[in-house]
């Protein structure tokens, strides 16, 4: 427990740990001390004045230096003369605060009269509008009229790009750093800073290109104006015209909370995301995106969605119901043996669909276990589920004594949101962090120990019992950070094996903090291999019939007489099928991701689904039913509920738990714009952490790498995939 320290802020007392400001202090008992520069995710600077406040210390008898007491016994307060910021004191005992006298509020009058001098008023076509600090904060503590005169304000660039991916209107800028200071303390990303002084003082960008960092978005939700606007959502809608649906990114393994903004559109009548915003999950991305997060949902949108059922006649795919589609699967799939025909589930899929289609193949089909793809990830997740992080992790808890080790990954790349938190519980709270990879990464940065092994050879590495490795034994926890680059299946397994091995050996199998976390390449290939449990051998060339369920296009696809594929796109595989059914995008449907540390979250429809598309559980229930199954399942809750019942690692959970909220520190939310910046409260749920199942067999010896496998590219965030490629704002990013 903190020491406490005790305080009155206007005539409340209350106790709060030592070290916490004034103006967070204030915070926990909900009052308001109004801010600019200050965030509470960032090391404060004092430079706008704008939280003054009156401070005063019990009063010190000089001669006995004894605090000293008025007539009726109560401490006398020695004010100080002048006001301070409430955003660079901490607390200290016997501490008075005012925050609503007279010299405050003049103060704040002073401050927001100044502000505005160089500020351009406008307002109704700002985007910020609605959901400002300035102008809130100047609603409440501005001053009605002022003495300035509105021909001697400076005029700056209103719409200087900062990089492709912002824009920065230098009027509004009220200079508060919390941009720079975001690039600086949290990405690391020296990209952003001031040029010129006085009135002439602007935001610049010196990186080439300009605003170079996977994080860049974030500083819009910070920005206290509107002087940092997205190339995605400036000029596309109002905050006031906006829905907000609670989602879960699916585009890397961290699962960051989202709120998908929509819009209607009144010219095609066809509701659309306009914007992708953090929702606050301290346990999961804090109230962070990366930028492939925040501009990488205009898939859902794309023009060549598919629409409708497409079925083969006359050697063309042509449109049908999803009456003759689903017959006809049914139809062909009876008249085949089941092992003769062969599962593939994309791991982009939800974790409700993935258990339907492998209950589909083995209980209703009778095939073998479906494959996942891409079968990399895929041979690793039970070792993953087995030895990954404990119920109670969070990242937030490394520090001092904990030791993080990467091997054979490239967590910026890989897992943006991760690389965030893992650095900060290294550089700011003191964890040590051990680097192992074939090539240097943004991590190296921070590394207390690197080791170098030749590429494809993580998993010899890791057998050869390295010296960077003895240092788990002595470690309060242990995390280790894997990725596969460079491996193929077998080596990919025998590698998260070893280190599984290697964390058992050093003590820390059952501690909470500790545990192997997965690159994984998507947001729910833990949930996928969970739920369908996948053959691991190799997969069949060739078979009668093959489905395959949001596959994408690998090289490795089998082929068949018949085969049917779920997609969102006509891509080359769906081009080639027999049916192919049109899958409803992740915002036009309901389901659940579980992440690379285990957690599974939920996410809502944002919007009604393209065209005729449908969800994948959807259909895999109507070919079972069609297929004499009595299926009757109503949603994705009660397909959760089927699987929670049967699978160790869910066992317990419930989607009503999955939506279970607690208060969260920093407060920020809709109700704290002025305070936290545009981020979401979490009122849908935090997800909850799944459990380790343990796995048996002893750890495989890896083997040569191939040349396949070594000529595979290293990951890159913005590596083109099927998705991102339709987010024109991401078009110069991609590699
Ligand atoms: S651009 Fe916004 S966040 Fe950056 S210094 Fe200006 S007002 Fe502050
Ligand atoms: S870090 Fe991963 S989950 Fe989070 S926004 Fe980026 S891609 Fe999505
Ligand atoms: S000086 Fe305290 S919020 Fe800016």
């Amino acid at each position: 427990m903190a020491d406490l320290i005790n305080l009155t802020i206007d005539g409340v007392a209350l106790a709060v740990p030592k070290g916490m400001l004034i103006v967070d202090a204030a915070k926990t008992i909900e009052k308001d001390i109004p801010v600019f520069c200050y965030h509470p995710k960032l090391k404060p600077v004092g430079l706008c004045r704008m939280c003054l406040v009156e401070v005063g210390t019990p009063k010190i008898d000089p001669a006995t230096k004894q605090i000293v007491k008025d007539e009726a016994g109560a401490t006398v307060i020695a004010w100080q003369p002048k006001l301070t910021t409430a955003c660079t004191t901490p607390v200290s005992e016997g501490m008075s605060v005012r925050t609503q006298s007279k010299p405050v509020i003049d103060a704040r009058e002073d401050v927001l009269e100044f502000l505005l001098t160089s500020h351009p008023l406008d307002c109704p076509v700002c985007d910020k509008g609605g959901e400002c600090p300035l102008q809130n904060l100047t609603l409440a503590h501005g001053p009605a009229v002022s003495r300035y005169d509105y021909a001697d304000k400076q005029h700056n660039d209103k719409h200087a790009p900062l990089g492709d991916l912002m824009f920065i209107d230098r009027e509004r800028c009220i200079q508060c750093a919390r941009c720079i200071r975001f690039q600086d303390d949290i990405a690391d990303d020296h990209v952003l800073q001031f040029h010129n002084r006085g009135r002439a003082e602007e935001v610049i960008t010196f990186s080439t290109p300009g605003f170079d960092s996977y994080f860049g978005g974030n500083t819009s939700d910070i920005c206290p104006v509107g002087a940092l606007t997205t190339a995605d959502f400036r000029f596309k809608g109002r905050p006031w015209e906006l829905k907000t649906a609670a989602s879960v990114c699916g585009h890397c393994a961290v699962g960051c909370n989202t709120a998908l903004n929509t819009r209607l559109n009144t010219r095609t009548g066809v509701r659309e995301i306009k914007r992708v915003m953090p929702r606050q999950n301290e346990q999961v991305n804090e109230i962070w995106l990366c930028d492939k997060g925040r501009y990488g949902h205009h898939f859902t949108h794309a023009a060549n969605r598919l629409t409708h059922p497409l079925i083969r006649k006359d050697g063309a795919l042509q449109e049908a119901t999803w009456e003759s589609a689903l017959q006809l699967i049914s139809d062909k799939l009876k008249t085949v043996p089941g092992q003769k025909v062969v599962g593939v589930i994309g791991d982009r899929l939800a974790t409700e669909d993935a258990w339907l289609f492998g209950r589909l193949m083995t209980d209703v089909i009778g095939a073998a276990p479906a494959f996942v793809s891409p079968r990399t990830a895929s041979a690793y997740a039970d070792v993953a589920r087995a030895a990954g992080l404990g119920a109670d992790a969070d990242f937030k808890a490394l520090g001092k004594g904990d030791v993080i080790v990467v091997v054979n990954g490239d967590v910026e790349e890989q897992a943006p949101v991760w690389f965030l938190r893992l650095r900060q519980a290294v550089v700011d709270r003191g964890a040590k962090l051990i680097v192992a990879h074939h090539r240097s990464t943004k991590m190296h940065r921070y590394a207390a120990g690197i080791a170098r092994f030749a590429p494809g050879a993580a998993a010899q590495w890791v057998a050869g019992q390295p010296a960077e490795l003895a240092a788990l034994k002595d470690a309060r926890n242990a995390v280790i950070v894997f990725g596969d680059e460079k491996l193929s299946g077998h080596n990919a397994r025998a590698l998260a094996q070893s280190l599984a091995h290697a964390l058992a050996e050093a003590g820390h199998a059952d501690k909470p903090n500790s545990g192997l976390v997965p690159l994984y390449p998507h947001g729910n290939t833990q949930g996928v291999c969970d739920a369908v449990d996948p053959s691991r051998g190799a997969m069949p060339e060739s078979a009668d019939v093959a489905w395959l369920a949001g596959v994408g296009d690998p090289a490795d696809a089998p082929r068949a007489g018949f085969t049917i594929v779920s997609e969102l796109f006509l891509t080359p595989l769906a081009a080639a099928a027999d049916v192919v059914l049109p899958a409803a995008a992740p915002a036009e449907r309901e389901g659940s991701y579980t992440s690379g540390d285990l957690r599974a979250q939920r996410f809502w429809p944002a919007h009604p689904a393209h065209g005729e598309s449908r969800p994948d559980w959807w259909a895999f229930q109507e070919v079972a039913r069609r297929m004499g199954k009595d299926w009757s399942f109503g949603g994705p809750e009660a397909i959760f509920a089927a699987l929670a019942a049967a699978h160790p690692a869910y066992n317990g959970l419930s989607y009503a738990g999955l939506a279970a909220v607690k208060p969260q520190w920093p407060m920020v939310g809709r109700a704290e714009v002025n305070f936290g910046g545009t981020v979401y409260d979490n009122t849908a749920g935090l997800g909850a952490r799944t459990a380790r199942v343990p796995v048996g067999g002893a750890a495989e010896a890896p083997v040569e790498p191939t040349l396949a496998d070594l000529t595979r590219p290293e990951p890159a965030l913005y590596r083109a995939g099927d998705l991102i490629r339709h987010s024109a704002v991401l078009a110069g990013r991609l590699v």
